[in-house]
């Protein structure tokens, strides 16, 4: 069985051809479709892993959004690996990994994770690493700012968001207002940049007088990585243009943070600053819409969150200690114990709202193996009374009752199925209640980190 492509799918058969309207119109053969893979909760659910999976047959892998503040572990034969600005695909040695004009890219960052990864294995990288002239970069000063902001919030509002001070919010910020530097401009005259950089940096001073910036040491370094760069940097639309309408391509996109992490539907203020839903796709690597495919979700069997934030189904009790410590729930990026709690079938029904998933990808079954009873969390109540949306509010987030589904727990171990018979009936029906609550077929069931831990259902 192919690991999830659906070759009906792959190719786009939507052909307007003007019939019946008197005049002939351009045909639009729509070209091939790519395939979406995102996070449905608040990230860390295992997109990597199912990226990773779909990869071993696709051409092009994507990142569309985002930038070093996701951490997405792959495991091919008993060895780790840590993606945070490269693809998940990049192990294939088949496949050309791109990196999109809507992630921000910390340069000293991807060349480390380049050598850190190559010292475990991974050959050829700088062949198949194709990085958009669009992306806008993150300096090392958008990660100082990232820190002073996060102590400006906690003196003021005596929380912060918890961000993982990877720049990214400035860097956004930088890119909304306009003043924020792109490969491109890395790539042109030097002197221009190196302006424009200057400016920059007098703004954010100008903002937090206590910044300090080692300019023309920076300009020296940025210039070392301009020249390793260029021969990986490509017009990213006109290079998604050509894979869609070239010879049949599978293509994947591999969303990084996810659904209520997302700048626009997330739980705002406590977001990161890129769009993680199903619009990221297509601004993030100039795509239409008619190009998008399946779209699947990957979310865990239970809820985890890292960061400040309304979190409805947390276990601040031994059931969340032991989803911890079993799911070895620490964040890849900073080492940060993750929140965790049970499955809140809201937010992934919210997800679904915006995204459409076509499928969902549910990870970390065998973590829930050792449970005399699983709850999942299946509506919120305000004022004792169903409410059908997810509040946009947080101070009204915070105050929803959960209304909870109880499962017996299956107590077997799951970690060697390997097929929807091998596991126990009272796991089965976990899964089923799940599908038939979201409306969404599950696809895939983990029950281990490692590649072959993939149930796939159909
Ligand atoms: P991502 O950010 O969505 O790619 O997810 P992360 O890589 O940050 O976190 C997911 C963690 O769960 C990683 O350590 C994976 O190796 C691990 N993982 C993924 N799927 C499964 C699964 O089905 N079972 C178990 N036990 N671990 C899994
Ligand atoms: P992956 O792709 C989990 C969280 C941070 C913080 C908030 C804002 O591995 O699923 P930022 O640095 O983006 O400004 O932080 O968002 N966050 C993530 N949490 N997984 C991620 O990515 C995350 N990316 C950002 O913890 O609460
Ligand atoms: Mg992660």
């Amino acid at each position: 069985m192919s690991h999830g492509w659906s070759a009906k799918e792959h190719k786009n058969s939507n052909a307007p051809a003007g019939q019946g309207t008197g005049h002939k119109r351009a045909r639009n053969d729509g070209g091939n479709k790519v395939t979406v893979v995102l996070g449905a909760q608040w990230g860390d659910e295992g997109k990597g892993k199912v990226v990773d999976l779909l990869a071993t047959e696709a051409d092009i892998v994507c990142r569309c959004q985002g930038g070093n503040n996701a951490g997405h572990t792959v495991v091919v034969d008993g060895k780790e690996y840590d993606f945070h600005l490269l693809p998940s695909g990049i192990i294939n040695t088949k496949s050309i990994s791109l990196i999109g004009n809507g992630v921000v890219i910390h340069l000293p960052g991807l060349f480390e994770e380049c050598e850190k990864n190559e010292k475990k294995g991974l050959k050829g990288w700088e062949k198949r690493l194709i990085v958009s002239d669009r992306a806008h970069i993150v300096f090392d000063f958008h990660q100082v700012v990232d820190g002073l902001q996060e102590t400006e919030r906690q003196a003021q509002e005596g929380k912060n968001i918890g961000t993982t001070k990877k720049g990214i919010g400035p860097a956004y910020s930088s890119k909304a207002s306009r003043t924020g530097l792109r490969v491109c401009d890395l790539l042109g005259d030097f002197k221009d940049f190196s302006t424009k950089f200057k400016n920059l940096v007098h703004q954010y001073q100008a903002m937090y007088p206590s910044l300090e910036v080692e300019v023309e040491d920076q300009l020296k370094k940025l210039k070392e990585y301009a020249e390793r760069l260029r021969p990986m940097v490509r017009d990213g639309v006109y290079y998604m243009y050509e894979a869609l309408h070239g010879s049949p391509k599978k293509i994947l996109v591999e969303g990084a943070n996810a659904a209520l992490l997302d700048i626009d539907f997330g739980t705002y203020p406590f977001v990161t600053s890129s769009n993680c839903t199903v619009g990221g796709a297509c601004t993030g690597l100039g795509i239409p819409p008619l190009n998008v495919g399946d779209v699947f979700g990957v979310a865990k069997a239970y809820t985890t969150r890292v960061g400040i934030g309304a979190f409805p189904t947390e276990q601040l009790n031994a059931t969340g200690e032991l989803l911890q410590t079993r799911g070895h729930e620490v964040g890849v990026t900073t080492g940060r114990k993750r929140r965790c709690g049970w499955l809140d079938l809201v937010i992934v029904r919210y997800a679904h709202m915006i995204n459409g998933f076509t499928a969902i990808a549910m990870t970390k079954l065998d973590i829930l193996d050792v449970l005399d009873e699983i709850k999942v969390g299946v509506a919120y109540k305000l004022n004792g009374k169903r409410i059908p949306h997810f509040p946009a509010n947080m101070d009204v987030l915070q105050k929803v009752e959960v209304e909870y589904e109880t499962f017996p727990g299956w107590k077997t171990d799951t970690s060697a199925a390997r097929k929807w018979n091998d596991l126990p009936a009272k796991a089965q029906n976990y899964i089923r209640f799940i599908e038939n609550h979201i409306g969404v077929p599950i696809k895939w069931v983990g029950v281990g980190k490692s590649r072959e831990c993939m149930i796939q259902m159909f």
